[in-house]
């Protein structure tokens, strides 16, 4: 029963394959946005590597350097040490033809007792370049592909709990349309209030004005009986 119960919490969420070209001797940052929560896991791994696929391996809130890859120590860190919303991007510096590959990711993020997996896989393409190395990664690059991303993510996470969000949205569009109506109510009131005001304010002058005008011209009780 639990392990079913897993199973039904355990969704996964999969991008497609991103073509990302660097430079050699540049730095490369392979992006994976997932929700914000707990992660507690993250693993980028090459299964062309020999014996150790992991190009990066993070578990119970820290990295592990003796799993990775040999190439890889000391050359990747996460983006975002902190993981903050989600970001389970890893940056590998001075890359050399070496580095080329498909990279995959595989991540698990927890909320509110929900495991969610994210997986993505990116094939890395490094060109050769006479430049020299410690420039950094193309930001043109990385900002287009992040709005990419994210639209992927937005459609992804529809498709998740389309379901249940549908439902919500529901609820919700009823909820506001509640809201509108009763804010009209309260529109239609308050105008009402203020009519009556007015009428009575003018009312009120247009018979005293009169008053004063019948006390001016002709001061007698008749004419104040005819109004
Ligand atoms: C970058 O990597 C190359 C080998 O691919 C190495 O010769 C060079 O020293 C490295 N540069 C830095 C700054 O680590
Ligand atoms: C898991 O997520 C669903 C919707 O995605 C939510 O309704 C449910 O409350 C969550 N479970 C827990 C234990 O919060």
């Amino acid at each position: 029963m639990s392990v079913l119960l897993c199973v039904l919490l355990l969704c996964t969420q999969t991008f497609g394959l991103e073509e990302l070209t660097v430079m050699s001797g540049r730095d490369a940052t392979l992006h994976l946005g997932c929700s914000d929560g707990e992660v507690t896991l993250i693993e980028w791994t090459r299964s062309d590597l020999q014996p150790l696929k992991y190009v990066f391996l993070y578990r119970n809130a820290r990295s592990y350097a003796n799993y990775q890859n040999p190439g890889y120590r000391g050359r990747v860190e996460l983006r975002n040490p902190e993981i903050k919303d989600g970001d389970v991007s890893i940056t590998v510096k001075n890359v050399s033809v070496d580095d080329a590959g498909l990279y995959k990711c595989r991540t698990i993020v927890k909320e509110n007792g929900n495991s969610t997996e994210f997986r993505k896989d990116i094939n890395l393409r490094v060109t050769d370049s006479g430049e020299s190395e410690g420039q950094t990664s193309s930001l043109v690059w990385d900002k287009e592909n992040e709005d990419e991303e994210n639209k992927v993510e937005e459609k992804s996470e529809a498709a998740k709990s389309e379901e249940g969000k549908s439902e919500e949205g529901k609820s919700d569009e009823r909820k506001s349309e509640e809201g509108k109506s009763e804010n009209s109510v309260a529109l239609i009131a308050g105008v009402s209030v203020t009519v009556g005001i007015v009428c009575v304010g003018i009312i009120v002058l247009v018979l005293s004005k009169k008053r004063n005008d019948s006390k001016k011209s002709v001061p007698s009780e008749a004419n104040y009986n005819l109004i």
